[in-house]
């Protein structure tokens, strides 16, 4: 396999820019003219829409701006593209970020597009949910499956740790998302309560789905909003995740609610986006969601109104982070915050505190009648 050293960077099929590998271990990054006269900023803080050549840190994301590293695949992803890359008798750690991008080429999440793109393995044939599941943990648990092409195919350019597949359902792309080896059985049917009850509390969600299984009881599926009106074919919109744009690990909390807050104001100038982030941080508090992580959280960018929007909530599950507290503190507090933690929040970036209250004491009471079961534990 080629070692690439040079991308062409596309959205919608029009050149963002090209990013080359430089001093042998950053891949800079230069808009193209075309797109400085009539595009956006990909990544505002670290990317403003400028004329230069910007050069990223080798940290944290191996010499790759934050925007571009949250193309190449997560957990899972990483672990079926490695395992593929041995199969064909390839050293993983001598694959290069940018080879990796190509490997991605045109499947990853959101907007981003890479050329040249290094086509690996092509699928036609389709798997029940069932059997995915248990491919999955055979992978997991044996290190090996007859299925690791198609696993490859269908989940080589996700994002997150878990096992999942991007797919169409009536050509509409969703993500299904199936038990990790450190998840409980009935993890499927968890996250899809999770998602009906923050819902009920007036946090935006994509559609979700529980799909029927025989061995567990069912695996949660979500349609991407990364698509507009959710159709395959439609146009991809931009999203980047709060780790990408603050060019931070996600495995390092280093992150607090009142500096999401700020972020969020900064970034889409607009109070309304910091009442959905509100609500999100009282139900991740409230339902015990504390894997709040910096990938947890992203922007999409909304092109016709040239304007940043908070994307829809994803990942809500009854979790614990590292040490037992939330990636992200509540106004300093990751052990046990509580309703004044949120209230100072929301005090700091000055959302209305009758509002907040309210607004906290409703989330509150929804999320014990709903999901009583999983926080009696
Ligand atoms: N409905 C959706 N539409 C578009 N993108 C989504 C959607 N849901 C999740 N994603 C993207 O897919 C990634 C992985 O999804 P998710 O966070 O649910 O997986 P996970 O494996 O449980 O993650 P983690 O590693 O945080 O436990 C997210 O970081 C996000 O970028
Ligand atoms: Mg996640």
């Amino acid at each position: 396999m080629n070692k690439v050293d040079k991308l062409t960077v596309l959205y919608h099929g029009r050149r963002v820019g090209q990013m080359a590998l430089a001093q042998n271990r950053i891949a800079a990054f230069e808009y193209d003219k075309d797109w400085l006269s009539d595009g956006f900023s990909i990544s505002p803080f670290s990317l403003p829409l400028e004329k230069k050549v910007f050069m990223p840190k080798f940290d944290p994301f191996e010499g790759l701006f934050g925007v571009f590293a949250d193309s190449l695949p997560d957990g899972w992803g990483r672990l079926l593209v490695d395992r593929l890359l041995r199969k064909k008798n390839m050293d993983p750690a001598a694959v290069g970020v940018l080879t990796r991008l190509a490997i991605v080429g045109k499947s990853g999440m959101g907007a981003l597009t890479y050329e040249p793109v290094l086509g690996f393995a092509d699928v036609q044939e389709e798997l029940s949910y069932d059997v995915i599941a248990r491919e999955c943990q055979k992978l997991l648990q044996e290190e090996q499956t007859d299925e690791l092409d198609f696993l490859f195919a269908k989940g080589g350019s996700s994002g997150g740790a878990r096992p999942k597949i991007l797919t169409s359902i009536e050509e509409t792309p969703w993500i299904i998302k199936f038990p990790s080896t450190y998840d409980r059985k009935n993890i499927g049917e968890q996250e899809y309560r999770y998602a009906l009850c923050a819902k009920k509390c007036g946090i935006d969600m994509s559609d979700v789905k529980l799909f029927p299984s025989g061995i567990c009881s069912g695996y949660f599926g979500t349609k991407r909003f990364d698509y507009k009106d959710g159709v395959k074919g439609g146009q991809r919109i931009h999203m980047v995740s709060v780790s990408g744009l603050l060019e931070t690990s996600h495995r390092i909390p280093n992150l607090d609610y009142d500096v999401l807050m700020k972020l969020t104001l900064k970034l889409t100038r607009d109070m309304e986006e910091c009442k959905k982030l509100f609500r999100l941080m009282c139900f991740n508090v409230f339902a015990h969601n504390r894997d709040d992580h910096s990938k947890n959280f992203s922007f999409i960018y909304d092109e016709a109104e040239k304007r940043w929007m908070l994307s829809p909530a994803y990942d809500l599950t009854y979790s614990e982070s590292i040490g037992g507290e939330h990636a992200t503190t509540i106004h300093g507090e990751g052990k046990s915050p509580g309703m004044s933690d949120i209230l100072e929040v929301a005090k700091m970036i000055g959302l209305n505190a009758k509002w907040a209250s309210a607004e906290g004491e409703k989330i509150r009471y929804i999320v014990n009648l709903d999901l009583k079961e999983y926080l009696m534990k």
